[in-house]
């Protein structure tokens, strides 16, 4: 996949825990244009490996000058987040893909109704853009933490004031699904973005209440999780890898010159499923896209997140 030179230009302590980072084209052109909801694929290149993480734009779509993206701090990662944390600076060049869109806004709905927690705000944020300048009737429920742990709280409540409803947890404010869900206008659409016991939590009260799933949005990317180093054998391009504990099996891939399909990096599209031919271990389902039949049944892996513990794992790849 092609990508895009970018210069850092702006950085900001959101919280103790988040920091934004300001981008722009390194020829000052415009960059491409998104609609909200979309992410990029930022390649770090961390001593001697190279690793790949998607992340939500969270700038207005209508002003490509720039992108904005937020990075949460993960203590336990494959060291992305801290990457970006401690070793990009105002003025740093980072490489980035052209966005991709897998968590849209379904324009003709009726009412949107966005659920987000934590870090799962920031899809949103470009969202609501484009709900704001069009006039569509929506809100936003939106739960953190802590008081000092809330990124964007203030700028949410400032501009769209007559659309949020804030919970803090550290001051005993919940969601409750049930009540936001019912006796809603037929038409409407949720879009949920957050943890996955939320998700699912989310979900699954919609659907008793009796939700059309096509109605129900939700995203999920999962950064890919370090695990002990085990070794494929690519059958196709007739070679023998190791992926090391903290890059991903499509990065070992990459890595050893072999070019794999992708889109979200992140567990959720599906577009870099690869079919096991043999395997005597345990493979990890890290993603959020196989169904559990097709887990159960261990015959494809996602390799952007999913990992294994095998002797003898054969990709056809
Ligand atoms: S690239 Fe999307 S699921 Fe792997």
């Amino acid at each position: 996949m092609k990508n895009i030179a970018v210069e850092v230009v702006d950085i900001q302590n959101v919280t103790p825990l988040v920091k934004q980072f300001t981008l722009m084209n390194k020829n000052n052109s415009e960059l491409p244009s998104f609609s909200g909801g979309s992410h990029i694929v930022v390649s770090m290149n961390l001593e001697n490996r190279l690793i790949k993480n998607p992340y939500s734009l969270m700038s207005s779509p209508f002003d490509t000058k720039i992108y904005k993206i937020a990075i949460l701090k993960q203590g336990k990662s494959r060291g992305g987040s801290l990457f970006m944390h401690e070793r990009i600076f105002i003025g740093s060049e980072l490489k980035i893909s052209y966005p991709v869109n897998f968590f849209p806004l379904f324009k003709k709905a009726k009412k949107h109704i966005l659920i987000a927690g934590g870090i799962g705000i920031t899809p949103f944020i470009s969202q609501l853009y484009e709900l704001n300048k069009s006039k569509l009737n929506f809100e936003i429920h939106y739960s953190f933490r802590s008081n000092n742990l809330g990124a964007f709280v203030n700028e949410i409540k400032k501009t769209y004031k007559n659309h949020v409803n804030l919970y803090c947890d550290e001051n005993n404010e919940f969601m409750d699904f049930e009540k936001i869900l019912k006796n809603q206008p037929l038409g409407t659409h949720v879009y949920v973005c957050g943890p996955k016991s939320m998700i699912c939590v989310l979900k699954n009260i919609a659907i008793n209440l009796g939700w059309p799933s096509n109605h129900i949005h939700s995203e999920q990317f999962i950064s890919p999780p370090v695990g002990e180093a085990f070794n494929v054998y690519l059958a196709k391009s007739k070679k023998e890898i190791i992926v090391d504990s903290e890059i991903s099996l499509l990065e070992a891939i990459e890595n050893a010159g072999v070019k794999a399909d992708y889109l979200c990096r992140g567990g959720s599209c599906g577009k870099c499923e690869l079919e096991i031919i043999e395997n005597d271990g345990i493979v990890y389902h890290n993603d959020n896209y196989l169904t559990e039949i097709e887990k159960n049944l261990g015959k494809k892996i996602l390799p952007c997140v999913s990992r294994a513990n095998s002797s003898s794992l054969i990709l056809n790849i």
